[in-house]
C-alpha cells in the first residue's frame, strides 16, 4: 500500500511538531512547509528532521504554495500557519489579516489549482467567540471577535465553510480552544508562568510580571488536540468541530498551580503591569466538546493541573540543564 502523504504548514509551530510526530507514528509521509530566515528556528521539530520532507514557502506567496503543493502531492493538507499571538495582533493588523485571513483564501485557491481531491484543515480558534454570545461555546455560537487575530480567524473559517460549499472541498474548520504544552511560545500565559516559575527557582529571575489574573480559558494538552485535527479528516464528509476540554480556569490558577509545583510564593515574585493588559480582553471562553466527542470519538487525555506541573518540570529540566 503507498504511503498517504500530509503537507503540514506551520510545521515548526507548537502544533505542527505535535501533528507532525502523530502523524509520523501513523505511517504518513509528512511533508512541511516553512518559512526562510536569516537564521533557521525549527528547535521544535528538530528530533524529526531526518524523517520530515520540507518545503519552503509562505502564506503570502501563491506561488511557493502551488509549488509545495505540487512537490508535495498531499492528501491531507493541515493549514496550521498563523501569526498566533492575540497581543501582536493590535501591533500589526494588517499584517495578521493578510497571515491569518487572506492566506487561507491563497492555500485553498492553491490547492484548487493543484489537488482538489486532497482534504484541508483549517487551523480556526476559540477566540472568534470573543465577548461571548453564549455559555459554553458550541459549533452553533455566533462569533463575536475581540481582536484583529480574532476577526483574521473568522474570515478564515467563513473562506474555508465557503469553499467547502463553493467547489465541494472536503475542507473542515477545527475551533480549537487554547491548547498548551512544554513547546508553547514563551508570550504565552501558560508558559511564561511556568518558564518564570522555573527560572526564579534557580535564580536566574526575580520576578515575573502579569495582565489580567482574572481572565479564564479552557485549556487543554496541544498533543491531544493534534489528534482531532487528523479525526476530522478521515470522516467522510467535512464538518466542523468545537475542540475543548469543557473547563475553564483563570490565570490565576495557572500561577497558582505552576509557583506551588516550584516550591514558590506569589506574594514574593509576581507584580502586576498594567501595560500586559489588552485594548480589549476575551474574558472567559469555554467550549463544549461534545459534537467532537460523539462524532470523532475524541476525548482529551491531560487535564488542567496535569498539564501545568508537567510544563513546570519540563522547563526546570531545561533551564536546570538536568
Ligand atoms: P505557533 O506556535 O505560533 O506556530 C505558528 C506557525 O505558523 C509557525 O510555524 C510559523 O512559522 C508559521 N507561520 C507564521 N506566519 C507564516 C507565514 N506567513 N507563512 C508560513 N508560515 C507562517 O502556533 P500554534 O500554537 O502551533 O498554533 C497553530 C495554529 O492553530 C495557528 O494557526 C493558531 O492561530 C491556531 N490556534 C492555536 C491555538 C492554541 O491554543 N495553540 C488555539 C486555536 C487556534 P515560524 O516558525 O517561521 O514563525
Ligand atoms: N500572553 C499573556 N501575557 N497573556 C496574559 C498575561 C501576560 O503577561 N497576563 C494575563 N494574560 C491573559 C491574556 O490577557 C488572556 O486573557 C489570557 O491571559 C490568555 O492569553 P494567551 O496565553 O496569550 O492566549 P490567548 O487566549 O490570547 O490566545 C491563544 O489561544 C487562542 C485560542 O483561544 C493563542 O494560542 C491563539 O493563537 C489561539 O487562537
Amino acid at each position: 500500500m503507498t504511503m498517504r502523504r500530509a503537507l503540514v504548514t506551520g510545521i515548526t509551530g507548537q502544533d505542527g511538531s505535535y501533528l507532525a510526530e502523530f502523524l509520523l507514528d501513523q505511517g504518513y509521509e509528512v511533508h512541511g512547509m516553512v518559512r526562510r530566515a536569516s537564521t533557521e528556528k525549527f528547535e521544535r521539530i528538530d528530533h524529526l528532521r531526518d524523517r520530515l520532507k520540507l518545503h519552503q514557502g509562505d502564506l503570502l506567496d501563491h506561488r511557493s504554495l502551488v509549488d509545495a503543493l505540487r512537490a508535495s502531492r498531499p492528501d491531507e493538507i493541515y493549514n496550521l500557519a498563523a501569526m498566533s499571538f492575540v497581543a501582536t495582533s493590535w501591533i500589526q493588523p494588517t499584517l495578521t489579516a493578510e497571515f491569518t485571513g487572506t492566506g487561507v483564501t491563497r492555500l485553498l485557491e492553491a490547492m484548487r489549482e493543484v489537488c482538489p481531491e486532497a482534504r484541508f484543515y483549517q487551523a480556526s480558534s476559540s477566540e472568534m467567540f470573543g465577548k461571548v454570545l453564549e455559555v459554553p461555546q458550541v459549533e452553533s455560537t455566533p462569533f463575536y471577535p475581540r481582536s484583529p487575530y480574532g476577526v483574521a480567524k473568522v474570515y478564515g473559517h467563513f473562506i474555508t465553510v465557503n469553499y467547502r460549499e463553493s467547489y465541494g472541498l472536503h475542507a473542515s474548520s477545527g475551533i480549537l480552544f487554547n491548547h498548551e504544552s512544554p513547546r508553547r511560545g514563551l508570550e504565552f500565559v501558560t508558559r511564561k508562568i511556568t518558564w518564570h516559575a522555573a527560572a526564579i527557582k534557580l535564580n536566574l529571575r526575580r520576578e515575573l510580571s502579569l495582565g489580567n489574573l482574572d481572565a479564564m480559558r479552557d485549556w487543554g494538552f496541544a498533543g491531544d488536540y493534534v489528534k482531532a485535527m487528523w479525526l476530522m479528516l478521515q470522516q467522510d464528509h467535512a464538518e466542523d468541530y468545537v475542540v475543548a476540554t469543557g473547563e475553564a480556569h483563570s490565570v490565576r490558577e495557572c500561577l497558582e498551580i505552576a509557583f506551588d509545583q516550584a516550591g514558590l510564593s506569589i506574594d514574593d515574585h509576581v507584580r502586576l503591569d498594567p501595560a500586559l493588559r489588552r485594548p480589549a480582553e476575551v474574558e472567559h471562553l469555554i467550549g463544549d466538546p461534545a459534537k467532537a466527542r460523539e462524532r470523532l470519538g475524541w476525548a482529551p487525555a491531560v487535564g488542567f493541573e496535569q498539564l501545568i506541573r508537567m510544563m513546570v518540570d519540563a522547563d526546570l529540566k531545561l533551564l536546570g540543564g538536568t
